[in-house]
């Protein structure tokens, strides 16, 4: 998928409207590297009209024999004949004008045939991880650690990660990031059998720091239009064209979460020090066995696991029967840069908590990726068995 570089946010839309759906955007050359270093499928790069010539002329030097298959396009406001002189020598494929929509778009369309000439067709099968954050039990910390999760996994755009708001009645990620986005996943209802990305890119609302976000329905009355199948074929599609999607979930064992958990890799599961909230993740530790969801793949991240209240990690270990990932202090200052609208690990990433945020996000990220398979046939079976034995075989 084409990536642009452009630290401006009002140009970068722009290029991005003239892309194809599933473009992605960073803020520097830097963060560009990074995201490079993972994608051997990548095949262009735009660099926007706002980075410096010097740079850009830098970056296509370095891309030209690092990575010769990446081709680079220049957009500049203007075009003359010493920013094509020097683009031409530092080996820029193109160079574009910034209003220039139609030649945009035949580059970019050229460097994807260049790189399948040099590649032969196809290329690799992208599936991004589904990461789930879930706890039967409300207010023990799901959105904080699936806001934070999402902010670090993205790592500033060096992976493209969407944040998906499950809890559709009361879900609360977009004022948390303070977005108000203008689109949400019940516009996509009714569209369960042809969803694409080109259909969910327009109700996504893009935070500075590398993450979408799918919100969830302004009202909770939402929620009876939005169907199972909806929810599953929204991950799927998202997953598709993101490195991440994290989904933060209702604290509840409802059909849309279980929806949600059946198109899971990575489960986290959030609990706190108290003995109801142990009990109940117990249970629903003891249904997502029955569901065989995340086998292998489950993370236990503690919240506010400093409170002194008479029971220690190793006792919850024993009483849940997995190990602690990660425990997380309580601390002022998580509600605190919530509250402003900047969550800890941005705005402050030497904070025990983010710091243990990081350790979550290298259990999930440094692990192999699970081999990629058809969607459909597992996971509808576990899915129509799971609703069955949860629900009496409502829907
Ligand atoms: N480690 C922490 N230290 C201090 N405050 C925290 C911590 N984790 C979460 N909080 C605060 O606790 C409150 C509840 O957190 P959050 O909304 O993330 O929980 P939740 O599980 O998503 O709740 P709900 O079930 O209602 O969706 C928030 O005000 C949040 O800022
Ligand atoms: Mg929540």
């Amino acid at each position: 998928m084409p990536v642009v570089v452009e630290p401006d946010t009002a140009a970068a839309e722009k290029l991005l409207a003239a892309l194809p759906p599933g473009a992605h955007c960073v803020p520097t050359t830097e963060r560009l590297l990074a995201w490079l270093g993972s994608r051997p499928e990548e095949y262009v790069v735009l660099v926007g009209p706002s980075v410096d010539l010097v740079e850009a002329v830098g970056l296509s030097e370095t891309l030209r024999t690092a990575r010769p298959t990446v081709s680079v396009v220049l957009v500049r406001r203007l075009v003359d004949t010493e920013v094509l002189g020097r683009a031409m020598h530092a080996g820029v494929r193109e160079v574009v004008g910034a209003d220039d929509v139609a030649a945009l778009e035949a580059a970019v369309g050229r460097a994807y045939e260049l790189w399948t000439a040099l590649r032969g067709p196809g290329g690799a099968v992208h599936r991004g991880r589904v990461v789930t954050v879930f706890s039967p039990k409300g207010g023990v910390g799901k959105t904080t650690v699936a806001v934070n999760l999402a902010l670090a996994l993205a790592d500033r755009g060096a992976r493209k990660v969407c944040l998906v708001d499950l809890d559709l009645a009361f879900g609360d990620v977009a004022i948390t990031l303070q977005l108000f986005p203008s689109h949400s996943i019940e516009h996509a209802a009714g569209a369960e059998q042809s969803l694409d990305v080109s259909l969910l890119e327009p109700l996504l609302t893009r935070h500075a720091d590398g993450v979408s976000v799918l919100a969830a329905p302004s009202l909770p009355d939402a929620l009876d239009r939005i169907s199972t199948q909806l929810v599953g074929a929204v991950i799927d599609a998202l997953a598709a064209h993101h490195d991440y999607v994290v989904v933060d979930t209702a604290p509840a064992f409802d059909e849309h979460t279980l929806a949600a958990l059946d198109d899971t890799d990575d489960l986290v599961l959030v609990a706190t020090l108290d003995v109801p909230t142990l009990k109940n993740v117990k249970v629903a530790t003891g249904t997502l066995d029955t569901l065989h969801i995340a086998e292998g793949r489950r993370h236990l991240v503690l919240n506010r696991a400093d409170d002194a209240v008479g029971l220690s990690a190793d006792q919850v270990q024993g009483i849940l029967g997995m190990p602690v990932t990660v425990r997380l202090p309580s601390s002022i200052e998580v509600a605190a840069a919530t509250n402003a609208g900047r969550p800890i690990v941005l705005a402050h990433p030497d904070h025990p908590v983010a710091a243990g945020l990081q350790h979550l996000v290298r259990a999930i990220a440094g692990e192999p990726s699970a081999p990629v398979g058809p969607v459909g046939a597992a996971g509808g079976t576990r899915r129509a068995e799971g609703r069955r034995r949860l629900f009496g075989g409502r829907r």
